[in-house]
């Protein structure tokens, strides 16, 4: 798309291209003196098209990946300390052990990768050796697109390959959602690091959080992603999610089932009759057992590229996240009206994430691209005046090795 400007969102210097990012990653090697690395491994960020707050429900979700990812570049040490340089925060370098915590000092990107290194050391012990990383990435970081799914991924991936360790993408993305469980204090669900590390190009993922199944759903070049940032800062998000949590599982209590994927609409209207669930819970517990239904029914509907139908119910997805679930902010509303009535019928516009400010997301046929995204950049601006930040995807490899420098 030519005509936006080059990426609004992100850092201001963040290279576009996979080869670019090798070449960043190698040269933040470089820094620790490595002049060779051993290999590359990348992983890339995600944006979710519908199913929210659904996953830790049991439920269902249908994210695909960005063609955004970091790339880390990697060389074995002999002993088992990690030494890290981090391109995208100056080159920053941390030096971390296997057999000790993380330093009090280190940065804040570092505890995401002593947090992979610690999980990956239990799940198989005494095979981890240290290892040299230079990490270079272009996922908009804190916009809701899961830049640290990704750096725990493509982390994961580079001591697997340093160790010739083995691991399945599913339980590589276990593995991750354990890191950022335990010991980066997130209670975020599976979503993310399944569908980066399980996803694929030109595809979306539908995913049954509780089997942990999947299957990829075709997006054709003909449809469209748009991701808008609303600019607003999504302050209350750690508090406000680990109490949306609360509330599902309090709600799933009520109504007698393990988790509120096996809750029916008429349960919920029955025990709401009995007074037995307190209407906030019953209005959480509305969204989740609606945008259950609603994901199956995109994934089938994407499948025959009907944009239609998946327009309404990404529609009917942001109505409930605003009025049941409540994580929007007005910003976002005006936000998805906009890119909604410059879409007319043929897709659907919503919030994304976990709510409270963000990222938009609309899909729509890709003729339409560049008239919505003009109709966002002249019609939204944010509380504080801002612009929406832009950003065109077409979804990317999953997380894996990258072939190198001449890829
Ligand atoms: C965050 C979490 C995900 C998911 C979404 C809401 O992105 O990391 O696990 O719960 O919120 O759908």
């Amino acid at each position: 798309m030519t005509s936006l400007p080059a990426d609004p969102f992100a850092r201001a210097d963040a290279p576009d291209s996979m080869a670019e990012l090798a070449r960043r990653a190698a040269q933040a090697l470089h820094t620790l003196g490595v002049t060779e690395p051993e290999g590359f491994t990348q992983a890339p960020g995600r944006v979710n098209l519908l199913g929210e707050h659904t996953d830790y429900n049991d439920g269902f979700v249908l994210p695909c990946t960005l063609d955004r990812a970091t790339m880390t570049a990697w060389a074995r040490r002999g002993d088992r300390r990690l030494r890290v340089c981090a391109a995208d925060a100056d080159n920053d370098v941390a030096v971390l052990s296997l057999e000790a915590a993380l330093p009090p000092d280190a940065p804040a990107w570092a505890r995401y990768v002593h947090a992979m290194a610690t999980v990956l050391d239990h799940h198989a012990p005494g095979r981890l050796q240290g290892a040299d990383l230079g990490i270079a990435g272009n996922v908009p970081a804190g916009a809701g697109l899961s830049s640290s799914a990704a750096l725990l991924l493509s982390v994961g991936h580079a001591l697997a390959a340093a160790a010739a360790l083995d691991i399945d993408p599913v339980a590589l993305a276990l593995l991750a959602q354990r890191a950022e469980n335990e010991h980066v204090g997130c209670r975020c669900g599976i979503m993310d690091p399944l569908v980066s590390a399980c996803g694929a190009g030109a595809h979306a993922l539908f995913i049954d959080c509780r089997t942990l199944q999947h299957r990829r759903v075709p997006l054709s070049p003909d449809i469209g992603i748009l991701i808008a940032h609303s600019r607003v800062r999504r302050e209350l998000k750690d508090s406000a999610y680990n109490d949306r949590r609360d509330a599902c599982e309090q709600a799933a209590r009520v109504l007698g089932v393990p988790a509120l994927r096996d809750a029916t609409l008429e349960s919920l209207e029955a025990a709401r009759r009995q007074g037995r669930l307190d209407p906030v819970l019953a209005r959480r517990a509305h969204h989740v057992i609606g945008e259950n239904a609603r994901t199956i029914v995109a994934a089938q509907a994407l499948d025959r590229g009907d944009l239609r139908t998946l327009g309404q119910l990404m529609r009917a997805s942001h109505d409930a996240l605003r009025d049941h679930f409540e994580v929007s902010v007005p910003a976002m509303d005006r936000l998805v009206e906009l890119m909604q009535a410059a879409i007319g019928e043929e897709g659907g516009a919503r919030m994304t994430g976990g709510g409270f400010g963000g990222c938009a997301v609309a899909v729509m046929p890709v003729s339409r691209l560049d008239a919505v995204a003009a109709a966002v950049a002249a019609g939204y601006r944010s509380p504080d005046g801002l612009p929406a930040g832009l950003l065109p995807v077409r979804p990317g490899p999953g997380a894996g090795t990258w072939p190198g420098l001449a890829a």
